[in-house]
């Protein structure tokens, strides 16, 4: 019988979500975005558009952004994945959330997951943006109903509570914004 050279339909990862180690056997082909709704039950990641325009699907890979509806989960092996579910300290708030409630930065909150995720990576490299960069940190994700304004703020406040600069809300995480879980 010749040997079959047909690559495998399915294959066992290992990766990390929020802290929490995973090892799974996934469809080649799924995406991760499914992976983390339907396997693990994080649908906190949200779909949009499902080809990498809007930005509701982003996530942290090694705490670099990612679109969760572009990568395959077996793309996740051996990584380390945080989600806006990994944010919260139990029931204390990251300053990016807190700040996103207090500043009105969404309304239907569809979009919410994606902009916390960007913005958590963004203000890590840029503690102390002009509202122009925050516009171009946040140029990838969209909102239906909000509008930017209410974002821009609440990511302008965020970072001045982040640095120490805001006596911030009562309920606000520590400022540094620390992966959490
Ligand atoms: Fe992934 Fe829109 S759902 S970019
Ligand atoms: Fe509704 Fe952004 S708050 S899509």
């Amino acid at each position: 019988m010749t040997p079959s050279t047909a690559p495998a339909a399915e294959r066992t990862v290992s990766f990390s979500v929020n802290g929490r180690a995973v090892t799974l056997r996934l469809p080649v082909r799924k995406t991760l975005a499914d992976v983390l709704r339907e396997d693990l039950h994080l649908t906190g990641t949200h779909l949009g558009c499902e080809h990498g325009v809007c930005g509701a699907c982003t996530i942290l890979m090694d705490e670099e952004p990612v679109r969760s509806c572009l990568l395959l989960g077996v793309q996740a092996d051996r990584h380390a994945l945080r989600t806006v579910e990994g944010l919260a300290n139990g029931e204390t708030l990251h300053p990016l959330q807190a700040a996103f409630r207090d500043a009105h930065g969404l309304q239907c909150g569809y979009c919410t997951p994606g902009f916390l995720m960007t913005a958590v990576a963004f203000l890590r490299e840029n503690p102390n943006p002009t509202e122009e960069e925050i516009r171009i940190g946040i140029a990838g994700n969209l909102c239906r109903c909000t509008g930017y304004i209410g974002i821009i703020e609440a990511i302008q406040l965020a970072a001045r509570r982040m640095r120490g600069d805001d006596p911030g809300a009562p309920d606000a995480a520590s400022p540094d914004g620390a992966p959490v879980g």
